[in-house]
Protein backbone atom coordinates (compact mmCIF):
# COMPACT_ATOMS: atom_id res chain seq x y z
CA UNK A 1 0.00 0.00 0.00
CA UNK A 2 1.80 3.18 -1.37
CA UNK A 3 0.70 6.61 1.11
CA UNK A 4 1.58 9.73 1.07
CA UNK A 5 2.06 12.91 3.09
CA UNK A 6 1.00 16.58 2.51
CA UNK A 7 2.44 18.79 4.77
CA UNK A 8 6.00 18.20 6.36
CA UNK A 9 6.04 19.80 9.21
CA UNK A 10 5.30 18.71 12.67
CA UNK A 11 2.81 16.38 12.05
CA UNK A 12 3.67 15.25 8.84
CA UNK A 13 7.27 14.24 9.49
CA UNK A 14 5.75 12.62 12.92
CA UNK A 15 3.60 9.93 10.41
CA UNK A 16 6.93 9.41 8.09
CA UNK A 17 8.53 8.44 11.38
CA UNK A 18 5.96 6.50 12.73
CA UNK A 19 5.78 4.52 9.36
CA UNK A 20 8.98 3.49 9.80
CA UNK A 21 10.10 2.43 13.24
CA UNK A 22 6.42 0.86 13.84
CA UNK A 23 6.75 -0.68 10.06
CA UNK A 24 6.50 -4.25 11.38
CA UNK A 25 3.52 -3.87 13.59
CA UNK A 26 1.71 -1.75 10.91
CA UNK A 27 1.94 -4.07 8.36
CA UNK A 28 0.94 -6.59 10.62
CA UNK A 29 -2.23 -4.92 11.54
CA UNK A 30 -2.96 -3.43 7.97
CA UNK A 31 -2.78 -6.29 6.22
CA UNK A 32 0.55 -5.28 4.10
CA UNK A 33 3.05 -3.34 4.54
CA UNK A 34 2.60 0.75 4.06
CA UNK A 35 5.13 2.37 2.29
CA UNK A 36 6.14 6.02 1.85
CA UNK A 37 6.27 7.21 -1.66
CA UNK A 38 5.35 10.91 -1.45
CA UNK A 39 6.00 14.35 0.48
CA UNK A 40 4.14 17.14 -0.89
CA UNK A 41 5.55 20.47 1.02
CA UNK A 42 6.93 23.67 -0.59
CA UNK A 43 10.40 23.35 1.03
CA UNK A 44 12.61 21.35 -1.00
CA UNK A 45 14.56 19.67 2.27
CA UNK A 46 18.04 19.70 0.48
CA UNK A 47 20.02 16.71 2.37
CA UNK A 48 17.40 15.63 4.57
CA UNK A 49 16.57 11.84 4.17
CA UNK A 50 13.34 12.75 2.76
CA UNK A 51 14.39 15.19 0.02
CA UNK A 52 13.59 12.14 -2.76
CA UNK A 53 10.49 11.49 -2.31
CA UNK A 54 9.53 15.60 -1.71
CA UNK A 55 6.86 17.00 -4.71
CA UNK A 56 5.62 20.42 -4.64
CA UNK A 57 2.87 19.79 -6.96
CA UNK A 58 -0.11 18.08 -5.01
CA UNK A 59 -1.42 16.90 -8.71
CA UNK A 60 1.64 14.08 -9.03
CA UNK A 61 0.03 12.51 -6.36
CA UNK A 62 -3.52 12.98 -7.72
CA UNK A 63 -2.42 11.09 -10.85
CA UNK A 64 -0.76 8.51 -9.32
CA UNK A 65 -3.02 5.52 -9.38
CA UNK A 66 -0.03 3.63 -6.85
CA UNK A 67 -0.74 5.73 -4.25
CA UNK A 68 -4.37 4.78 -2.20
CA UNK A 69 -3.51 6.49 1.14
CA UNK A 70 -3.13 10.16 1.39
CA UNK A 71 -2.09 11.93 4.48
CA UNK A 72 -3.09 15.44 5.43
CA UNK A 73 -1.22 17.40 7.90
CA UNK A 74 -1.05 21.03 6.43
CA UNK A 75 -3.10 22.27 8.31
CA UNK A 76 -5.73 25.26 7.46
CA UNK A 77 -8.82 24.94 5.96
CA UNK A 78 -6.94 26.03 2.18
CA UNK A 79 -5.39 24.49 -0.19
CA UNK A 80 -5.67 21.74 2.35
CA UNK A 81 -9.67 21.15 1.19
CA UNK A 82 -8.90 21.49 -2.87
CA UNK A 83 -6.16 18.63 -2.21
CA UNK A 84 -8.26 16.32 0.19
CA UNK A 85 -11.14 16.60 -2.69
CA UNK A 86 -9.34 15.92 -5.06
CA UNK A 87 -7.69 13.03 -3.22
CA UNK A 88 -11.36 11.60 -2.53
CA UNK A 89 -12.32 11.83 -5.73
CA UNK A 90 -9.49 10.09 -7.50
CA UNK A 91 -10.30 7.35 -5.18
CA UNK A 92 -7.62 7.95 -2.49
CA UNK A 93 -8.21 6.92 1.06
CA UNK A 94 -7.63 10.44 3.31
CA UNK A 95 -6.48 10.40 7.24
CA UNK A 96 -5.84 14.38 8.54
CA UNK A 97 -5.17 15.81 11.82
CA UNK A 98 -6.37 18.63 11.07
CA UNK A 99 -8.94 19.79 13.18
CA UNK A 100 -9.67 23.19 11.11
CA UNK A 101 -10.75 21.47 8.13
CA UNK A 102 -12.37 19.02 9.69
CA UNK A 103 -14.92 21.71 11.59
CA UNK A 104 -15.39 23.50 8.36
CA UNK A 105 -16.05 21.13 6.17
CA UNK A 106 -16.09 17.77 7.44
CA UNK A 107 -19.60 16.28 6.67
CA UNK A 108 -18.67 17.63 2.75
CA UNK A 109 -15.71 15.30 2.76
CA UNK A 110 -17.37 12.31 4.58
CA UNK A 111 -20.35 12.39 2.17
CA UNK A 112 -17.37 12.95 -1.02
CA UNK A 113 -15.66 9.97 0.52
CA UNK A 114 -18.75 7.60 0.19
CA UNK A 115 -19.45 9.14 -3.11
CA UNK A 116 -16.06 7.58 -3.90
CA UNK A 117 -16.06 4.66 -2.10
CA UNK A 118 -12.95 5.64 0.02
CA UNK A 119 -12.95 6.91 3.62
CA UNK A 120 -12.00 10.38 5.28
CA UNK A 121 -10.99 9.77 8.70
CA UNK A 122 -9.90 12.36 11.27
CA UNK A 123 -9.03 10.74 14.47
CA UNK A 124 -5.98 12.72 15.13
CA UNK A 125 -8.17 15.85 14.79
CA UNK A 126 -9.31 15.95 18.43
CA UNK A 127 -6.99 14.80 21.30
CA UNK A 128 -3.87 14.78 19.67
CA UNK A 129 -2.85 10.75 20.36
CA UNK A 130 -5.76 10.20 22.26
CA UNK A 131 -8.56 8.30 20.81
CA UNK A 132 -12.11 9.41 21.10
CA UNK A 133 -13.57 10.08 17.66
CA UNK A 134 -13.75 6.13 16.71
CA UNK A 135 -14.91 5.46 21.05
CA UNK A 136 -17.72 7.95 20.21
CA UNK A 137 -19.14 6.51 17.10
CA UNK A 138 -18.22 2.62 17.67
CA UNK A 139 -18.27 2.04 21.22
CA UNK A 140 -20.80 3.98 22.68
CA UNK A 141 -23.41 3.78 20.50
CA UNK A 142 -25.63 2.42 22.69
CA UNK A 143 -25.94 5.11 24.78
CA UNK A 144 -27.15 8.58 24.98
CA UNK A 145 -24.30 10.83 25.29
CA UNK A 146 -25.50 13.79 27.72
CA UNK A 147 -21.90 15.78 28.79
CA UNK A 148 -18.58 15.72 26.39
CA UNK A 149 -16.67 18.13 28.19
CA UNK A 150 -12.91 18.50 28.76
CA UNK A 151 -9.29 19.87 28.47
CA UNK A 152 -8.78 19.77 24.75
CA UNK A 153 -6.05 21.70 23.93
CA UNK A 154 -1.92 21.16 25.02
CA UNK A 155 -0.95 24.44 24.60
CA UNK A 156 -3.14 26.44 27.04
CA UNK A 157 -2.86 23.22 29.28
CA UNK A 158 0.44 23.46 28.99
CA UNK A 159 0.64 27.65 29.66
CA UNK A 160 -1.88 27.50 32.68
CA UNK A 161 -0.10 24.22 34.48
CA UNK A 162 3.62 26.33 33.79
CA UNK A 163 1.90 29.45 34.85
CA UNK A 164 0.95 27.87 37.72
CA UNK A 165 3.30 25.91 39.25
CA UNK A 166 6.06 28.74 38.57
CA UNK A 167 4.55 32.18 38.30
CA UNK A 168 5.89 32.11 34.65
CA UNK A 169 4.93 34.64 32.19
CA UNK A 170 2.36 34.34 29.67
CA UNK A 171 4.90 35.00 26.75
CA UNK A 172 7.49 32.81 27.78
CA UNK A 173 4.85 29.31 28.48
CA UNK A 174 4.00 29.79 25.02
CA UNK A 175 7.31 30.53 23.57
CA UNK A 176 7.93 27.71 25.24
CA UNK A 177 4.56 25.60 23.82
CA UNK A 178 5.63 27.05 20.40
CA UNK A 179 8.93 25.15 20.43
CA UNK A 180 7.44 21.96 21.69
CA UNK A 181 5.70 21.72 18.37
CA UNK A 182 2.50 21.68 20.83
CA UNK A 183 0.85 25.51 18.78
CA UNK A 184 -0.89 26.29 16.04
CA UNK A 185 1.00 28.01 13.51
CA UNK A 186 -0.63 31.23 14.10
CA UNK A 187 -1.53 30.29 18.23
CA UNK A 188 -4.19 32.81 18.83
CA UNK A 189 -6.24 29.75 17.64
CA UNK A 190 -4.78 27.94 20.61
CA UNK A 191 -5.17 31.26 23.27
CA UNK A 192 -8.23 32.37 22.53
CA UNK A 193 -10.23 28.94 22.38
CA UNK A 194 -10.96 28.52 18.53
CA UNK A 195 -8.76 25.63 18.43
CA UNK A 196 -10.75 23.72 21.54
CA UNK A 197 -14.05 25.33 19.92
CA UNK A 198 -13.11 23.54 16.60
CA UNK A 199 -12.39 20.65 18.68
CA UNK A 200 -16.02 20.41 20.45
CA UNK A 201 -17.71 21.27 17.45
CA UNK A 202 -16.35 18.20 15.97
CA UNK A 203 -16.78 16.33 19.18
CA UNK A 204 -20.60 17.86 19.27
CA UNK A 205 -21.53 17.34 15.25
CA UNK A 206 -20.60 13.56 16.03
CA UNK A 207 -23.04 13.09 18.97
CA UNK A 208 -25.57 14.67 17.38
CA UNK A 209 -24.75 13.33 14.29
CA UNK A 210 -25.25 17.30 12.70
CA UNK A 211 -23.04 19.81 11.67
CA UNK A 212 -22.28 22.22 14.74
CA UNK A 213 -19.96 25.84 13.65
CA UNK A 214 -17.83 26.53 15.85
CA UNK A 215 -18.40 29.92 15.15
CA UNK A 216 -21.66 29.41 16.86
CA UNK A 217 -20.12 28.97 20.08
CA UNK A 218 -19.16 31.06 22.82
CA UNK A 219 -15.68 31.07 22.99
CA UNK A 220 -13.08 32.93 25.69
CA UNK A 221 -9.87 32.25 25.90
CA UNK A 222 -6.66 32.46 28.20
CA UNK A 223 -5.79 35.23 27.19
CA UNK A 224 -7.50 37.02 29.98
CA UNK A 225 -5.96 35.03 32.73
CA UNK A 226 -3.92 36.80 35.18
CA UNK A 227 -1.48 35.56 37.69
CA UNK A 228 -3.65 36.74 40.43
CA UNK A 229 -6.73 34.50 39.35
CA UNK A 230 -3.59 32.18 39.68
CA UNK A 231 -3.20 33.31 43.18
CA UNK A 232 -7.02 32.78 44.35
CA UNK A 233 -7.21 29.48 42.69
CA UNK A 234 -3.92 28.33 44.38
CA UNK A 235 -5.56 29.93 47.70
CA UNK A 236 -8.58 27.47 47.03
CA UNK A 237 -6.79 24.44 46.30
CA UNK A 238 -8.14 24.39 42.86
CA UNK A 239 -6.69 25.26 39.46
CA UNK A 240 -7.75 27.15 36.21
CA UNK A 241 -8.15 25.15 33.15
CA UNK A 242 -9.29 25.85 29.71
CA UNK A 243 -12.56 24.04 29.29
CA UNK A 244 -14.58 22.86 26.42
CA UNK A 245 -18.22 21.79 27.08
CA UNK A 246 -21.15 20.22 25.81
CA UNK A 247 -24.42 19.41 27.31
CA UNK A 248 -27.41 17.84 25.88
CA UNK A 249 -30.80 17.92 26.77
CA UNK A 250 -33.02 15.93 23.88
CA UNK A 251 -32.24 17.58 20.62
CA UNK A 252 -31.09 20.67 22.76
CA UNK A 253 -27.06 21.35 23.16
CA UNK A 254 -25.30 23.53 25.07
CA UNK A 255 -21.87 23.95 23.95
CA UNK A 256 -19.21 26.60 25.01
CA UNK A 257 -15.50 26.84 25.86
CA UNK A 258 -13.91 28.68 28.58
CA UNK A 259 -11.38 28.71 31.06
CA UNK A 260 -13.34 27.09 34.59
CA UNK A 261 -12.17 26.97 37.97
CA UNK A 262 -11.24 23.25 38.30
CA UNK A 263 -11.44 21.46 42.20
CA UNK A 264 -9.59 18.41 43.04
CA UNK A 265 -12.77 16.33 43.30
CA UNK A 266 -12.69 16.75 39.40
CA UNK A 267 -10.83 14.02 36.81
CA UNK A 268 -9.90 16.89 34.89
CA UNK A 269 -7.60 18.35 37.99
CA UNK A 270 -5.03 16.30 37.81
CA UNK A 271 -4.81 16.76 33.59
CA UNK A 272 -1.93 19.05 33.99
CA UNK A 273 1.56 20.15 30.89
CA UNK A 274 0.39 19.30 27.54
CA UNK A 275 -2.03 16.39 28.44
CA UNK A 276 -5.78 16.22 27.02
CA UNK A 277 -8.61 14.19 28.68
CA UNK A 278 -11.81 14.35 27.19
CA UNK A 279 -14.65 12.93 29.90
CA UNK A 280 -18.02 11.18 28.20
CA UNK A 281 -21.27 10.99 30.39
CA UNK A 282 -23.81 8.37 28.92
CA UNK A 283 -27.18 7.72 30.21
CA UNK A 284 -26.41 4.22 30.72
CA UNK A 285 -22.73 4.33 30.66
CA UNK A 286 -22.51 6.87 33.58
CA UNK A 287 -19.23 8.72 32.64
CA UNK A 288 -15.69 7.38 30.96
CA UNK A 289 -12.77 9.08 30.50
CA UNK A 290 -10.22 9.61 27.52
CA UNK A 291 -6.67 11.19 28.84
CA UNK A 292 -3.36 11.53 27.14
CA UNK A 293 -1.28 12.90 24.80
CA UNK A 294 -3.06 15.69 23.68
CA UNK A 295 -0.38 17.49 20.92
CA UNK A 296 2.91 16.99 19.95
CA UNK A 297 4.64 15.13 17.02
CA UNK A 298 4.46 11.89 17.77
CA UNK A 299 1.61 11.26 19.88
CA UNK A 300 -0.94 12.93 16.95
CA UNK A 301 0.78 10.85 14.53
CA UNK A 302 0.44 7.74 16.19
CA UNK A 303 -3.33 8.78 15.95
CA UNK A 304 -3.31 9.65 12.19
CA UNK A 305 -1.30 6.33 11.38
CA UNK A 306 -3.87 4.39 13.58
CA UNK A 307 -6.66 5.67 11.11
CA UNK A 308 -4.23 4.62 8.01
CA UNK A 309 -4.22 1.21 9.30
CA UNK A 310 -8.30 1.46 9.66
CA UNK A 311 -8.54 2.55 5.72
CA UNK A 312 -6.06 -0.41 5.01
CA UNK A 313 -8.83 -2.83 6.76
CA UNK A 314 -11.67 -1.11 5.21
CA UNK A 315 -9.84 -0.37 1.54
CA UNK A 316 -12.86 -2.05 -0.73
CA UNK A 317 -15.77 -0.46 1.63
CA UNK A 318 -17.05 3.50 2.86
CA UNK A 319 -17.22 3.46 6.82
CA UNK A 320 -19.80 5.49 7.37
CA UNK A 321 -19.72 8.39 10.04
CA UNK A 322 -23.30 10.13 10.69
CA UNK A 323 -22.52 13.42 10.42
CA UNK A 324 -25.36 15.05 8.47
CA UNK A 325 -24.35 18.85 7.00
CA UNK A 326 -27.77 20.22 7.96
CA UNK A 327 -26.80 22.68 10.65
CA UNK A 328 -27.65 22.28 14.13
CA UNK A 329 -28.82 25.33 16.24
CA UNK A 330 -27.47 25.12 19.32
CA UNK A 331 -29.61 26.48 22.64
CA UNK A 332 -29.26 30.18 24.09
CA UNK A 333 -26.13 30.32 25.81
CA UNK A 334 -27.18 32.98 27.99
CA UNK A 335 -29.71 30.37 29.72
CA UNK A 336 -26.64 28.51 31.04
CA UNK A 337 -25.69 28.37 34.65
CA UNK A 338 -22.96 28.04 36.44
CA UNK A 339 -21.12 29.46 39.95
CA UNK A 340 -18.90 32.07 38.83
CA UNK A 341 -15.93 33.11 40.87
CA UNK A 342 -15.51 36.76 40.66
CA UNK A 343 -12.35 39.19 42.24
CA UNK A 344 -13.73 42.70 43.27
CA UNK A 345 -12.72 45.66 44.83
CA UNK A 346 -15.80 46.83 46.96
CA UNK A 347 -17.21 45.88 50.24
CA UNK A 348 -18.49 42.68 51.16
CA UNK A 349 -21.89 44.57 51.95
CA UNK A 350 -21.93 45.75 48.31
CA UNK A 351 -21.06 42.00 47.16
CA UNK A 352 -23.92 40.91 48.98
CA UNK A 353 -26.11 43.23 48.27
CA UNK A 354 -25.56 42.79 44.37
CA UNK A 355 -24.78 38.92 44.20
CA UNK A 356 -26.82 37.61 47.11
CA UNK A 357 -25.59 34.77 48.65
CA UNK A 358 -21.80 34.14 47.81
CA UNK A 359 -18.54 32.28 49.75
CA UNK A 360 -15.72 34.90 50.15
CA UNK A 361 -12.11 34.48 49.64
CA UNK A 362 -10.00 37.09 51.44
CA UNK A 363 -6.57 38.07 52.14
CA UNK A 364 -5.19 36.89 48.41
CA UNK A 365 -4.71 40.09 47.25
CA UNK A 366 -4.86 43.24 49.29
CA UNK A 367 -7.37 45.86 48.30
CA UNK A 368 -9.72 43.23 47.05
CA UNK A 369 -12.45 40.18 47.83
CA UNK A 370 -12.93 37.04 45.59
CA UNK A 371 -16.02 35.72 45.92
CA UNK A 372 -17.84 32.72 44.53
CA UNK A 373 -21.62 32.97 43.52
CA UNK A 374 -24.34 30.90 43.84
CA UNK A 375 -25.49 28.97 40.47
CA UNK A 376 -26.76 31.84 38.24
CA UNK A 377 -27.64 31.93 34.29
CA UNK A 378 -25.50 33.64 32.52
CA UNK A 379 -28.19 36.34 31.34
CA UNK A 380 -28.99 37.02 35.19
CA UNK A 381 -24.68 37.30 35.66
CA UNK A 382 -24.12 39.52 32.87
CA UNK A 383 -27.33 41.76 34.18
CA UNK A 384 -25.98 41.95 37.80
CA UNK A 385 -22.30 42.83 36.49
CA UNK A 386 -23.35 45.65 34.71
CA UNK A 387 -25.14 47.13 37.89
CA UNK A 388 -22.36 46.67 40.09
CA UNK A 389 -19.59 47.85 37.68
CA UNK A 390 -16.39 46.56 39.30
CA UNK A 391 -15.79 43.17 38.59
CA UNK A 392 -11.96 42.94 37.92
CA UNK A 393 -12.25 39.53 36.81
CA UNK A 394 -15.06 36.31 36.41
CA UNK A 395 -14.70 32.43 35.76
CA UNK A 396 -16.70 30.13 35.98
CA UNK A 397 -16.57 27.31 38.35
CA UNK A 398 -16.69 23.91 36.70
CA UNK A 399 -19.46 21.74 38.57
N1 LIG B 1 -2.42 23.32 18.97
C1 LIG B 1 -3.10 22.14 19.35
C2 LIG B 1 -3.03 21.97 20.85
C3 LIG B 1 -2.47 20.96 18.66
O1 LIG B 1 -2.23 22.67 21.48
O2 LIG B 1 -3.78 21.19 21.41
C4 LIG B 1 -3.21 19.67 18.85
O3 LIG B 1 -4.49 19.72 18.29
Amino acid sequence: MKAAIMGYGTIGSGVAKVLEENAAVISRRAGEPIELKWVLDLRDFSGDPIQPKIVHDYKKIVYDPEVKLVVETMGGVEPAYTFVKAMLTHGKHVATSNKALVAAKGAELIQIAADNHVNFMFEASVGGGIPIIRPILKCVTGDVLEKVYGIVNGTTNYMLTKMAADGADYSSVLKEAQDLGYAEKDPTADVEGFDAARKIAILTSLVAGRQVDYEDIPTEGISHVTPEDMKYAEAGGKKIKLIATMDASGDSYFVRVAPFVVSPESPLFAVDDVMNAIMIHGNMLGDAMFYGSGAGSLPTASAVVGDLVEECRHVMRHVDFDWDPVKLPLKDPADQAYRFFIRAARSKEDISAAFGTVSFIENVIDGEVGFVTEMISERDFEEKKKDFGDVISAIRVLD
